[in-house]
């Protein structure tokens, strides 16, 4: 795993952006894993700036998003597909019609279940997924893949912890309007992609952050897994980085 702890915000996003680069670059047809959230927005807009100035062109990129949550109206500014839209889609430059976002809007959880594996199936189609973004919940999640999901479950249909609707209330006018449930791609539908990149900001992620890259690899903290991926990149501010003990194994990249 090669963690890189940022001193500013301008290396945080320069960092991430360069590894997302990177992984794309050698690609015949590019596919990107899009988080949605606070933590890749600096990343996003990182991208978006290199687009804009013309020394980025992501147009043939293929790109699915991790997860939806389920039962929100369409258009609905909070639904992931609009976030993605938003923060990520326009700003990069991206072909609409190459996104591809989970469908939380089937009225029956047969419905949700068979387009959920269908969106898997996709993945696996479309010649797996070059690099995923990540963030991490203050729970440990990555997706919305809650504490004591199957480390090899695939996108489904999940329920979201009580602490992340908490969290994402922020987003809404009150906790109740956060959806219950949600489709995530799994933990083994994420470990699939060829290259992870975690990002994390903030001192309440430090928790997380240290359960997942120094405690035991366990259900009990979801972002554990990226433990058993041999392609990993975690960016970090300082105060993400906070609860690390072992910092002094953290160098970054190997470079000559
Ligand atoms: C979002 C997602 C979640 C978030 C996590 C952190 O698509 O899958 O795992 O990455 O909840 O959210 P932020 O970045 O808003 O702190």
């Amino acid at each position: 795993m090669d963690v890189v702890v940022c001193p500013d915000p301008d290396a945080f996003a320069a960092t991430a952006a360069d590894v997302v680069v990177r992984a794309l670059a050698a690609r015949g047809a590019p596919t990107l894993g899009l988080a949605t959230g606070s933590s890749p927005l600096p990343l996003y807009r990182e991208l978006g700036r290199r687009v804009a100035g013309g020394v980025l062109d992501l147009a043939a990129v293929r790109a699915f998003a991790l997860d939806e949550y389920v039962g929100l109206p369409a258009g609905h500014p909070q639904s992931y597909r609009e976030v993605i839209r938003r923060d990520a889609a326009e700003p990069l430059g991206l072909d609409p019609a190459l996104v591809r976002v989970p469908d939380g809007s089937a009225p029956t959880l047969e419905q949700l279940t068979a387009r959920a594996a269908a969106f898997d199936a996709a993945i696996v189609a479309a010649g797996g997924i070059d690099i995923q973004v990540l963030g991490i919940g203050s729970d440990g999640h990555i997706g919305f893949n809650e504490p004591m999901s199957s480390l090899s479950s695939r996108t489904r249909v999940a329920r979201l912890a009580p602490r992340t609707r908490q969290d994402n209330a922020r987003f809404f006018r009150s906790v109740e309007e956060v959806p219950r449930l949600c489709v995530t791609q799994g933990i083994g539908t994420i470990l699939e992609a060829r290259h992870l990149l975690l990002l994390a900001q903030g001192p309440g992620k430090a928790e997380a952050v240290a359960s997942a890259l120094e405690g035991p690899l366990t259900a009990s903290v979801p972002a554990s897994a990226l433990q058993l991926h041999a392609e990993v990149t975690v960016v970090l501010d300082e105060a993400a980085a906070g609860g690390l003990r072992r910092r002094e194994l953290y160098a970054g990249p190997i470079t000559l």
